[in-house]
């Protein structure tokens, strides 16, 4: 049986109490941490940067999955290595040059990732085979935590499978016990979590439940 990532988002998260709520996932089992970057310009919302990215690394051993929503993504990949990001997601839509970015994130010895939102065709991704060691299907559109799962991202994860069967496969947005199933069926290797974990009462079963298929 194939391994099911959980990476729930620190985006739902109390941020005045970030190194117990960082904490509470570790101890929960989650296996990453996911961190939404956003800059007020790639999507209508701002979040964190760097400084809170690096405090994060301090409180807990968990790999830290940084998914970047921020244009020109290269002037900041360096620092965000260096403030402890294990994978660097950038978005297909955000960079002029894939090729370059991917190998930016590779060259500071980190997890690539690729992102597309739920108007870019999967198959855009096609020419950068190779370059990513993951992809990740947005299935809302990016820029806040708390929307409905849109249905239309099933296919595109049955694609990605299909076109990159060596590549893991992440999927964000409105997760929750039931989308995991049918996103779990589709082939997604990684779930991203926010409201469905920070906000559940025990934060464990809520972890185990998205995890079962
Ligand atoms: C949205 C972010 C997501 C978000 C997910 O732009 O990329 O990671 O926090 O939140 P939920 O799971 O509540 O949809
Ligand atoms: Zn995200």
């Amino acid at each position: 049986m194939r391994k099911i990532f959980v990476s729930p988002s620190i985006l739902s998260a109390d941020f005045a109490r970030l190194e117990k709520e960082c904490k509470s996932l570790e101890k929960s089992g989650a296996d990453w941490i996911h961190c939404d970057i956003m800059d007020g310009e790639f999507v209508p919302n701002m979040s964190f940067g760097m400084p809170i990215v690096k405090s994060i690394r301090k409180c807990v051993v968990l790999p830290l999955d940084v998914h970047l929503m921020i244009v020109n993504p290269d002037r900041y990949i360096v620092r965000f290595a260096e403030a402890g990001a294990n994978i660097i997601t950038f978005h297909l839509e955000a960079t002029q040059d894939v090729k370059k970015t991917a190998e930016l994130i590779r060259s500071c010895g980190k997890k690539v990732g690729i992102s597309v939102k739920p108007g870019t065709a999967v198959e855009e991704l096609i020419p950068y085979k190779g370059l990513f060691d993951m992809i990740l299907v947005m299935s809302v559109e990016p820029g806040f935590g708390g929307q409905s799962f849109i249905e239309s991202s099933l296919d595109k994860i049955k694609l990605a499978r299909k076109l990159f069967p060596d590549t893991l496969i992440e999927v964000d947005g409105g997760i929750n016990a039931q989308t995991a199933k049918s996103v779990i069926n589709a082939g997604a290797d990684v779930l991203v979590a926010g409201n469905a974990v920070m906000f559940a009462k025990n934060r464990k079963e809520a972890i185990d439940e998205l995890r079962k298929v």
